[in-house]
C-alpha cells in the first residue's frame, strides 16, 4: 500500500507548539519505523516556522511542504514566498490552490497552474487542490466543476506522473465534519485519474491522488481503502498529536487492515 499523508497545519500553532508537535512526530516515526519510500508523511507549517520545524524533524524522514508559493521566480512581490526559498528550506512539496487560498486570496486556476510550473522548476512536488462547493453539489455540477478546475490548474507540460500530486478536497467537507460517501469519492478519484491521463497520457493510477476534508482517525481507514485514493490531506486532525498518530498508524501500520 503506497500512501502519502500530508499534515496541513494552516495558520495554526504557535512556534513553540509547532516545534513540540514536530519533535513528538519525529520521536514517534523514529521509534515505530513506519515511514518507507512508499509510506510518506509531510508536514506543512506556516512559512515563518519552516526553519524551526525543519530542525525539529531532522533524522526522521518526515518531509516538509509549503502551504503556497509565488508563481514568480523572485523580485518585487511583497509578502510572497518563492518556490526556490521553499526548496532552500528543505521542502519536497508545496500545497497549491487550496480552497482557502482560492476563497480569501482570489487565486484562480490559471494562477495555480503557473504556481505549479514554478514549483516543478524548483524541484518541488506541487499538491494541486481542487474541489466543488456545496452549491455545485446541490445543483449537480460536481463533475463539471472538478473537470474544469483541474484542467485549468494543472501545469501545461508535465513529463513525469510522479512529479505532481492532486488533492480532492470538497470545499463543503473542509473543517465541517462532513465527508462525501465512499462511492462519491471513488467516482471523483476515477474522474481525476482520467483527466490526468487525457492531459498528459499517463497510465491510470500513476498520479498520486489524495482525499482531504474532515479526515479523522474514525474515517481515514475507510477512505484509504477506496480505489484510487493514494493518501490523505489532513487539516484539523493534523494539529492534534494523538489524532495524527492514529491516522499514521491506520495508514501505515498493517497493510492487511487496508485490503
Ligand atoms: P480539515 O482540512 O481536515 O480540517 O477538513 C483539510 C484541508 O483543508 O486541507
Amino acid at each position: 500500500m503506497k500512501a502519502l499523508l500530508v499534515a496541513n497545519w494552516k495558520m495554526n500553532l504557535s512556534l513553540a507548539k509547532a516545534t513540540i508537535l514536530a519533535g513528538a512526530l519525529r520521536d514517534f516515526v523514529n521509534s515505530s519505523r513506519m515511514l518507507t519510500k512508499d509510506k510518506k508523511l509531510a508536514v506543512a507549517p506556516s512559512a515563518v516556522m519552516m526553519g524551526d520545524v525543519r530542525q525539529a524533524l531532522i533524522g526522521s524522514g518526515i518531509r516538509l511542504a509549503g502551504q503556497n508559493c509565488s508563481a514568480n521566480e523572485a523580485g518585487a512581490y511583497t509578502g510572497e514566498v518563492s518556490a526556490e526559498s521553499l526548496l532552500e528550506y528543505g521542502c519536497d512539496y508545496v500545497i497549491l490552490g487550496h480552497s482557502e487560498r482560492r476563497k480569501y486570496h482570489m487565486e484562480t486556476s490559471e494562477e495555480v497552474s503557473k504556481k505549479s510550473e514554478a514549483a516543478l522548476k524548483n524541484k518541488l512536488t506541487p499538491i494541486i487542490c481542487i474541489g466543488e462547493s456545496a452549491e455545485d453539489r446541490k445543483n449537480g455540477f460536481v463533475i463539471e466543476r472538478i473537470t474544469k478546475e483541474l484542467n485549468l490548474s494543472l501545469p501545461n507540460v508535465l513529463y513525469d506522473a510522479t512529479s505532481i500530486v492532486i488533492a480532492y478536497e470538497p470545499i463543503w467537507a473542509i473543517g465541517s465534519g462532513r465527508v462525501p460517501s465512499i462511492e462519491e469519492i471513488r467516482e471523483i478519484m476515477e474522474l481525476i485519474a482520467h483527466i490526468a491521463r487525457r492531459k498528459f497520457s499517463f497510465r491510470l493510477g500513476e498520479v498520486t491522488i489524495l482525499y482531504g476534508g474532515s479526515v479523522t482517525p474514525e474515517n481515514s481507514r475507510d477512505i484509504l481503502k477506496i480505489p484510487g485514493v493514494g493518501g490523505l490531506l489532513i487539516g484539523g486532525a493534523s494539529i492534534i498529536y494523538e489524532q495524527l498518530v492514529q491516522i499514521i498508524e491506520l495508514a501505515f501500520k498493517e497493510d492487511a487492515a487496508l485490503t
